[in-house]
């Protein structure tokens, strides 16, 4: 299955200066990069984002955490790139995470968990096309 994933260095990922590891790791595994960008996200499309999670307790606290500072959006594509960036972003809370992945090797703490991948093939369409316009992703030559 040939799929696309959205994957976001949060904003304490990006001042932690994690960004060029995130990169490196998902370049490694082999997966193809569509498009990449620094952004200042308004509130409008963090609240769009986590629409999901309005209700949860955490909800403000999170939206004030995605707006404090600059975040890495990228688009990865590849065979089965949802689950497997899943796996190698590890458990939502860092304590959990198994050492190996990204938050189980570089952060402690849910609050601050480093690092964005959209679950779902659906939920990576959505996401993508909140966050990136079509004329900034890439098309590259297939060589097969
Ligand atoms: P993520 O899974 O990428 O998207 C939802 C985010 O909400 C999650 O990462 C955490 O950053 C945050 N989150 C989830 N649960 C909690 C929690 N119990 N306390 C604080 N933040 C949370």
């Amino acid at each position: 299955i040939h799929e696309q994933t959205l994957v976001a260095v949060k904003p304490d990922g990006v001042q932690r200066r994690l960004v060029g590891e995130i990169i490196q790791r998902f370049e490694k595994r082999g997966f193809q990069l569509m498009g990449l960008k620094l952004v200042q996200p308004s509130r409008d499309v963090l609240l769009k984002h986590y629409h999901d999670l309005q209700e949860k307790p955490f909800y403000s606290a999170l939206i004030q955490y995605m707006s404090s500072g600059p975040i890495i959006l990228m688009v990865w594509e590849g065979c089965d790139v949802v689950r497997i960036s899943r796996m190698m972003v590890g458990d939502t809370d860092p304590a959990l995470a198994q050492p190996g992945t990204v938050r189980g090797d570089l952060c402690v703490h849910i609050s601050r968990n480093a690092i964005h991948a959209s679950d779902s093939v659906e939920v990576a369409k959505k996401e993508i096309s909140l966050w990136f316009h079509r004329n900034e992703l890439v098309e590259w030559e297939s060589c097969t």
